[in-house]
């Protein structure tokens, strides 16, 4: 069964919009287990509006924290206290996409870091990654991460214009696949996201 986890090298990366893009393209579930500031809407209705989909795609949160910050941090400030039995990863017939908070090395308690939860979901990890300036660094460092943790890693996603060489780089030294490229979008709908998906990315890679 095609679930992934949709993680990126820092906050902002664009792991919604693939996310939206995968739920489209792929007809696929999405959750966010920890939403981590309200303010101008969550993740999952943000998606739910990009890729055109009905709530039933959706799953909830497992936690909504109103304070825009680091998962522990957030959940101190709103008087939350995060139970990773909580973090189970939903039964959903059909794909799954679950995007994880910031990147990889994100506390989500004072004594567990994001990475240790996928660690123990045993599920491909998909990074996204930005195509400009830093990015080599990011995803390299994000990649060598994966592999202390042992994650199985199923590709990256670069988001951005185009950048040959950095892309060529981080495939050729971080010795993992391109997935394909989001592009810079004008208007994130549904049809633009499925075109994007239908240009740039081969289905076959996500089953
Ligand atoms: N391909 C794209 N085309 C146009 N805008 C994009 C694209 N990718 C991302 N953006 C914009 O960049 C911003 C950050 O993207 P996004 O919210 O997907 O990042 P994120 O990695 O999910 O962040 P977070 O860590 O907060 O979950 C958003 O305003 C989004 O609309
Ligand atoms: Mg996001």
């Amino acid at each position: 069964m095609s679930r992934f986890i949709i993680s990126g090298t820092d906050t902002g990366v664009g792991k919604t919009v693939v996310s939206a893009m995968l739920v489209a393209g792929l007809g696929a579930s999405y959750w966010k287990p920890i939403q981590a500031g309200t303010d101008g809407g969550t993740d999952a209705t943000r998606v739910a509006e990009m890729a055109g989909v009905a709530g039933e795609k959706i799953v909830s949160e497992a936690y909504c924290l109103s304070h825009p910050a680091s998962p522990h941090f957030s959940a101190e400030t709103d008087g939350v206290s995060i139970d990773l039995e909580r973090l189970e990863v939903p039964d959903v017939s059909g794909p799954l996409i679950v995007e994880g908070a910031g990147g990889l090395m994100v506390p989500i308690t004072r004594s567990t870091l994001q990475i240790e939860v996928f660690a123990g979901w045993d599920l491909p990890v998909i990074l996204c990654a930005r195509t400009s300036l830093g990015t080599i660094n990011h995803t390299l460092m994000s990649l060598a991460v994966l592999h202390d943790w042992e994650l199985p890693i199923h590709g990256i996603i670069f988001v951005g214009e185009e950048n040959r060489d950095s892309q060529r780089t981080i495939v050729e030294m971080g010795g993992v696949r391109a997935l394909g490229r989001m592009p810079q979008l004008d208007v994130l709908d549904r049809e633009n996201l499925r075109a994007a998906f239908d240009a740039n990315f081969q289905p076959e890679d996500f089953a």
